[in-house]
C-alpha cells in the first residue's frame, strides 16, 4: 500500500514538471519558445497576372494547407518597402522579374540564403544565385524581332552583326536605363569582355532607326509600323500580343518574326523571373515548400504560360505558341554575373550615349 502512494505521488510530481516548467512558478517552455510557423506564407511580388498567379497559390495552398497572402507593387517598390519594414516586415518571399534586380536586393541585405534537394532538381544551376539568395522560376529570351516582310531570317545571325553598316537606321531597343538591356550588356561583358562589350554597344547605338524610347511592346509596334526593322526585346511580349484581345496588336505581331540570335557562337541570352527568401521571413520553411512547388512541373506550366514565358524546369515543355518559334540554346553563364557586371554596364551606355 505504501509503494503504491509513493508511485502516486511520484506520477504527480513528474507530471507537475512536465506541465509547469522545471523553474517552479515560471512559465513552461513551450509558452516562451517563438511560437512555430504559422500555416501562412507572404509573398511580395511584381507579377501581374492576377487570375493564374492566384490559381496557382490556391492549389497550393489545398496540397499544403499553407495559406498564400500576396502584396503586388512594382519590384522597385517592394524591395523599398522591405528596406523600410526591416526586420518587422511581413514578407517572406520577394519574387520579381530580372537577375539584375535580384541581385539589388541580395545587395541590400535583405535576402538569406536558401536551397532544398527539390529546388536544385527542379533548376537548372545557371539560374540559381551563387550564393544561393535567389532562385530562377520562369525564363526569356531576348530575341531578334524582325518585319517578316522586309527581313529574311537568313539575313540575320548574331546580336554583333546588327552593329554591320548594313543595318544603320534598322534597329529599335529601348532606353539603356532599363534593367533588361544592362543586363543583356552585363552578360556580353562577363562573357566577351569589356572593350568587346563596349564596341557592341557603340556600334548598335550608331544603327539606331531613333532615340530609344518606350518599353519592349512599343519596340515590335514600332517594326511592325516600318519604323525600323528589327527589335532587339524579350520573347513574352511578342507571346503577349499574339494572345492579345485587341486585334491591332494581333495583326502587328503577326507581321513579325522571332529570331533566336548566336546559335553557332554564345547563345541567345536570357534572363528570369525569380525569387529570393527575405532575410527577416517568419515562415522560411513555407516559403521553401512554396518555390518548391512553383519550380516543379505542375505550376511551372501554368506559372510560365501566364506570362508566355519559358518554364525554368528541364522536364517541363513550352507552351504550344513558344514550341512554334522552336528551341534556342541559350548562353552559357549563371545569372549572378548580370549583377555583378550591372554598374560597368550601365557605365558603358553612358560612355557610348546609347540613351
Ligand atoms: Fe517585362
Amino acid at each position: 500500500m505504501k509503494k503504491f502512494w509513493l508511485l502516486t505521488l511520484s506520477l504527480f510530481l513528474l507530471s507537475t514538471v512536465l506541465l509547469t516548467g522545471c523553474g517552479g512558478g515560471t512559465p513552461a517552455p513551450a509558452a516562451t519558445k517563438p511560437s512555430v510557423e504559422a500555416k501562412e506564407v507572404n509573398i511580395y511580388t511584381s507579377r501581374h497576372y492576377p487570375g493564374i498567379d492566384d490559381a496557382i497559390y490556391k492549389s497550393f495552398t489545398d496540397k499544403t494547407g499553407i495559406k498564400v497572402n500576396v502584396i503586388k507593387a512594382s519590384g522597385e517598390e517592394l524591395l523599398q518597402r522591405i528596406k523600410t519594414e526591416g526586420a518587422s516586415s511581413k514578407a517572406d518571399i520577394y519574387l520579381t522579374a530580372d537577375a539584375g534586380n535580384l541581385y539589388l536586393a541580395k545587395q541590400a541585405g535583405v535576402l538569406q540564403p536558401f536551397t532544398s534537394p527539390a529546388l536544385t532538381k527542379n533548376i537548372p544551376a545557371d539560374f540559381i544565385d551563387t550564393d544561393k539568395m535567389w532562385v530562377g522560376l520562369t525564363m526569356r529570351a531576348r530575341v531578334l524581332v524582325y518585319a517578316k516582310d522586309r527581313v529574311k531570317p537568313d539575313d540575320l545571325s548574331t546580336y554583333e552583326d546588327l552593329t554591320q553598316p548594313k543595318w544603320k537606321g534598322k534597329i529599335v531597343t529601348r532606353s539603356s536605363n532599363n534593367i533588361y538591356n544592362q543586363s543583356m550588356l552585363a552578360a556580353f561583358i562577363a562573357m566577351n569582355g569589356e572593350t568587346q562589350a563596349k564596341e557592341w554597344a557603340k556600334g548598335i547605338t550608331a544603327n539606331f532607326a531613333r532615340q530609344p524610347e518606350g518599353g519592349d511592346r512599343d519596340q515590335a509596334k514600332a517594326v511592325a509600323a516600318g519604323k525600323a526593322d528589327v527589335a532587339i526585346m524579350n520573347s513574352y511580349y511578342l507571346g503577349q500580343m499574339l494572345s492579345s484581345k485587341d486585334p491591332l496588336e494581333v495583326k502587328a505581331a503577326e507581321s513579325l518574326g522571332v529570331f533566336f540570335p548566336n546559335q553557332n557562337t554564345t547563345g541567345t541570352h536570357v534572363n528570369i523571373g525569380g525569387a529570393g527568401i527575405v532575410k527577416s521571413a517568419k515562415n522560411v520553411d513555407n516559403a521553401v515548400k512554396l518555390l518548391e512547388y512553383l519550380s516543379d512541373i505542375e505550376a511551372q506550366q501554368k506559372f510560365a504560360e501566364a506570362s508566355t514565358e519559358y518554364p525554368v524546369n528541364p522536364a517541363v515543355e513550352p507552351s504550344a505558341l513558344l514550341k512554334k518559334w522552336g528551341t534556342f540554346r541559350k548562353q552559357n553563364i549563371n545569372l549572378s554575373k548580370l549583377g555583378e557586371h550591372n554598374r560597368r554596364a550601365v557605365q558603358i551606355f553612358n560612355e557610348v550615349g546609347w540613351k
